[in-house]
């Protein structure tokens, strides 16, 4: 059973590897997708070491002159999704989108390097990674936290990977429906339409990446004219956690000047947490920067956040957190607390299961000293796999696989996994 898992996993790898990167499935998501490759590249590892390091390279051979890393590349021309080039306009040689994803990079060169079998290749390649990766870091510092509070804020909702979560509710009722005329959303063609985002949130989607359009994608200007700007502990606990690893590994290179500025940069964030922390949901929760106020909604963000070397009281009170939520559903860890009345276990993040999720969770916990509820989140995540194939994500409590399929995230993770040696309970 575990040899078949194993090979299916590489088989999708392989199926869906364009030759320099990645698409995270035909059809559904034609491109490359930045957080998608850097998690990709993990399991890519296992078989190809060369492979996975041009994964990361090809990601990078796209970041802006002003140290962005785009959260699509489209490589090629596919009218098979929406919003393409044409509507994001970005003017790049190879045309890309204008926002960014979370910052896993980081965290996936340190991992890459620690297991590598060929230690002068990883040396090498790491190396040249490592000043862009820190570029990038920058990036968000000067461009996401203007007053240097530690923490930075996404402009967008797919800035987070987690599109349509509760989180953005009651701030995106501020992003207009009116005004960005007539698209033909591609996504609902491949995908069952009640997994996916409403047509109203895509309405908002647009309209921000029209705004930021018509400011020229000048990043100097775009965090103050979003009216949607939200500090999300997940999307910071990736960013903190990549900062630390990129450090570590400056350190072992003997680059220490870069290892003393993204270490005083973890330092400074990881203090900053405090600011996300909600006692009454013992958890982390968003912060809307526009009023200041933290977001009343209790999802998978407030929980990834654990990935950082966050406050060991946090991390307790989060292993404590996903033990109770573990009562309320077969398969961890759910995208939104199931309790909530907004909770849709089918609906993209606004309650399903997602792998990447739970292999960051689990690992922060693991690192943290939780080994017993990280090894549960494992374990059903395996349990998963046998039971549904290697979906986009998956209904916590029936398992019901969900979004696109034969997913490239997904095998990835599961190569992970099954290289601990963790059983499929
Ligand atoms: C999509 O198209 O669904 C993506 O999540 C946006 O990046």
């Amino acid at each position: 059973m575990l040899d078949h898992i194993r090979d299916h996993a590489v088989e999708i790898l392989k199926i869906n590897d364009l030759g320099n990167y990645t698409v995270p499935t035909h059809g559904l998501y034609p491109f490359q997708w930045n957080w998608d490759s850097a998690l990709s590249a993990l399991g890519q590892s296992h078989f190809d070491e060369a492979r996975a390091w041009t994964e990361i390279e090809t990601l990078f051979a796209h970041q802006w002159d002003d140290g962005m890393v785009p959260h699509i590349i489209f490589h090629k021309e596919d009218d098979g999704y929406y919003p393409g080039p044409d509507v994001w306009q970005t003017g790049r040689a190879v045309p890309t989108s204008g926002i960014t994803q979370p910052a896993v990079a980081g965290f996936a060169v340190r991992r890459l390097v620690d297991r590598a079998k060929d230690r002068d290749q990883a040396q090498q390649r790491a190396k040249a990674l490592l000043p862009l990766i820190s570029r990038w870091h920058d990036w968000f510092y000067a461009n996401r936290d203007p007053d240097g509070e530690g923490l930075v804020a996404i402009i967008h909702p797919w800035e987070s990977g987690r599109d349509n979560s509760i989180d953005w509710d009651e701030v995106f009722e501020r992003v207009p429906t009116e005004g960005v005329g007539e698209f033909q959303r591609r996504d609902t063609q491949h995908a069952n339409p009640d997994h996916r985002p409403t047509q109203e949130q895509y309405q908002r989607y647009i309209w921000l990446v029209q705004c930021f359009r018509d400011l020229g994608w000048d990043n100097s200007l775009l965090h103050d004219a979003s009216p949607f700007r939200v500090v999300d502990p997940g999307f910071n606990g990736i960013l903190l956690r990549s900062a630390m690893d990129l450090a570590d590994l400056a350190g072992q290179f003997g680059m220490h000047e870069l290892a003393t500025h993204e270490r005083a940069r973890a330092a400074h964030g990881l203090a900053a947490m405090e600011r996300l922390w909600s006692e009454t949901h013992q958890q982390y929760l968003c912060l809307d920067r526009v009023t200041g106020s933290l977001i009343d909604s209790a999802s998978v963000g407030g929980l990834l956040a654990v990935f950082a070397p966050v406050d060991p009281a946090r991390a307790k009170a989060i292993a404590k957190r996903i033990e109770a939520i573990a009562d309320k559903v077969t398969f961890l860890v759910p995208s939104h607390d199931p309790q909530d009345a907004r909770y849709d276990g089918l609906r993209y993040w606004r309650g399903p299961a997602w792998l990447i999720v739970n292999y960051m969770i689990a690992d922060g916990l693991s690192a943290a000293g939780h080994e017993g509820v990280a090894q549960r989140i494992v374990d059903t995540s395996l349990k998963l796999i046998g039971q549904s194939g290697f979906a986009e994500y998956y209904d916590p409590k029936t398992g019901e696989p969900c979004g696109g399929r034969e997913f490239t995230w997904t095998a990835a993770m599961v190569l992970e996994f099954l290289q601990k040696g963790r059983p499929a309970a």
